[in-house]
């Protein structure tokens, strides 16, 4: 039986995972551990380092009972007996495989790190998502730097989607393990089959050799942004037909053999997850001479990219072909509602196209604050840092945003956009007052009565 976990890195996949863990396995002790100072010491207050629904009371019941968060690394991996690896694993922005390969050098180090300091048998869950075949390189790092401790590694990639994250880790569809179809390997896999067993029915844990687990989560994540590119291809016919994305959505979304779920056209998805899991695979295919396989599924971020690049133009040519000093208001900067997690958000591109036409964007985010998206586009590199901040100001005020503005982009589903007094904004807005819902959440209709000339994705107006 498991006693003490150790899980390096309290970002938004172990925070919340772990404290699921320690909240339903009383027994066990959960050690967050992170080198991040600050980080660890927000997780430590009332102001957690990452926005979740639900996530602060889970803490709260579990922090300082069997769940701490700490910076002593080693003695983290010292005490416990399973070790999970969550820490970031960005696409590589320099030398082989730049652009596509993950970097694994934060992985690596992990690995390195347990290897140096364990003096006991661990059993090493790697909850990161990587790249299939990761397993296999953290095993020969510990195998081979002479530690005489044993060691199994599993992979048990994570599904949660941000926003929802505490309520899929108490109700998630499945859990997945995979691990050496060994006795040794079997036996590691039904342990941590038992930490889960506390509280998701045994039938929904799905156990699995290892690279078939490793390979499942990139394969889940690219059908799953396949199915939004898919849609937003067809919201590109839509805006020159007379069909409406909505009603084609939810007309195939009736064939249970299609499903109604993530078929919500939008300026295009983001979040750490989908473009680098993509990208994985696209650069494994390469990897193992499959071109064709490589090119298929590379075709789901460039129509994602074009999606993003659309909606931008569409702004521009709308706007009499010019943004030139004119006043674009955006509201939404996170990648999705119910997060303030921007990584890879459609509005970091959409800000880019705007301010190369030198463009006067007023930015309002619930959740975001002003640091996150100046060092999105920052590290873009378009630009320099202060002509980022010259051109793009951030406000806490949405209607401050809508002032005088030439035009509003939609780029959040946030529920409050929906609640907005919508005639105030006209009234105050430059005339023609356009808007661009990147989401079509709001009620055009109503809109176009006050006066707006609404733009939308898949709409033919
Ligand atoms: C995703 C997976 O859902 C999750 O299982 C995995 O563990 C991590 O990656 P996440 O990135 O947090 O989760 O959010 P998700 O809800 O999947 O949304 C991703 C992006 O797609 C967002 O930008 C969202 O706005 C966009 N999206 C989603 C659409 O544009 N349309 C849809 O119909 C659904
Ligand atoms: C299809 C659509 O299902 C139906 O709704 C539409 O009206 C007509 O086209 P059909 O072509 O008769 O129907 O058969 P379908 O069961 O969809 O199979 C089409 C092909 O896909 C077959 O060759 C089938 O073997 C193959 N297939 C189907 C797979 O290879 N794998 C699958 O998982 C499903
Ligand atoms: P994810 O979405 O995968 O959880 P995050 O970036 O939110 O990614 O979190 C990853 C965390 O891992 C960060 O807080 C980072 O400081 C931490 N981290 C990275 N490398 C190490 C390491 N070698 N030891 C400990 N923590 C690490």
């Amino acid at each position: 039986m498991v006693k003490n976990i150790c899980c390096i890195g309290a970002g938004y996949v172990g925070g919340p995972t772990m404290a699921v863990i320690a909240l339903k396995n009383p027994n066990i002790k959960v050690n967050v551990v992170d080198i991040n100072a600050e980080r660890i010491a927000a997780w430590n207050t009332d102001e957690l380092p990452v926005y979740e629904p639900g996530l602060l009371e889970v803490v709260k019941q579990a922090r300082g009972r069997n769940l701490f968060f700490d910076t002593d690394i080693e003695k983290g991996i010292r005490e416990a007996d399973m070790i999970f690896i969550s820490v970031n694993t960005p696409t590589k922005t320099y030398g082989l495989g730049k652009g596509r390969a993950a970097d694994l050098r934060y992985v690596e180090l992990c690995a390195r790190q347990i290897a140096e300091v364990a003096t006991t048998d661990k059993i090493v869950v790697e909850k990161s998502t990587l790249p299939v075949r990761t397993a296999q390189a953290i095993k020969t790092i510990l195998s081979e730097t002479g530690n005489k401790a044993r060691f199994q590694v599993l992979s048990n990639p994570e599904f949660l989607a941000e926003g929802t994250a505490i309520k899929d880790l108490l109700e998630p569809d499945r859990v997945l393990i995979g691990g050496d179809q060994t006795p040794e390997g079997l036996a590691a896999i039904e342990e941590l089959t038992q930490v889960y067993a506390s509280w998701v029915p045994r039938e929904r844990i799905i156990q699995t050799r290892l690279w078939s687990s490793e390979l499942s989560k990139l394969t889940a994540n690219a059908f799953l942004a396949q199915r939004i590119s898919s849609i937003n291809s067809i919201s590109a016919l839509c805006e020159v037909t007379d069909a409406d994305i909505d009603e084609v959505a939810y007309a195939i979304g009736t064939d249970s053999r299609i499903g109604s779920k993530f078929l919500k056209a939008s300026v295009g998805f983001g979040g750490s997850c989908f473009q680098k899991d993509i990208l994985n695979l696209v650069y494994l295919c390469e990897f193992f001479g499959l071109p064709e396989v490589a090119r298929y599924w590379e075709q789901v971020i460039a129509l994602n990219d074009y999606q993003k690049r659309r909606f931008a133009q569409n702004i521009i040519h709308t706007l009499f072909n010019t943004v030139s000093g004119k006043k674009i208001a955006m509201l939404g900067w996170a990648f999705k509602k119910d997060t303030n997690d921007t990584r890879e958000s459609a509005a970091i591109y959409v800000a880019d196209h705007l301010l190369n036409d030198m463009a006067n964007i007023w930015v309002y985010d619930p959740k975001v604050p002003a640091k996150s998206m100046f060092a999105d586009l920052d590290y873009l590199g378009t630009r320099s840092p202060e002509e980022n901040r010259k051109h793009l100001t951030v406000v806490t005020d949405p209607y401050e945003a809508c002032r005088d503005a030439h035009a509003i982009a939609i780029i959040t589903e946030w529920d409050e956009f929906k609640t907005y007094d919508w005639q105030r904004i006209y009234v105050n807005m430059k005339k023609p007052a356009f808007i661009f819902d990147g989401r079509n959440i709001l009620d055009h209709k109503k809109l176009m009565e006050i006066g707006f000339k609404v733009k939308a994705i898949g709409k033919s107006y």
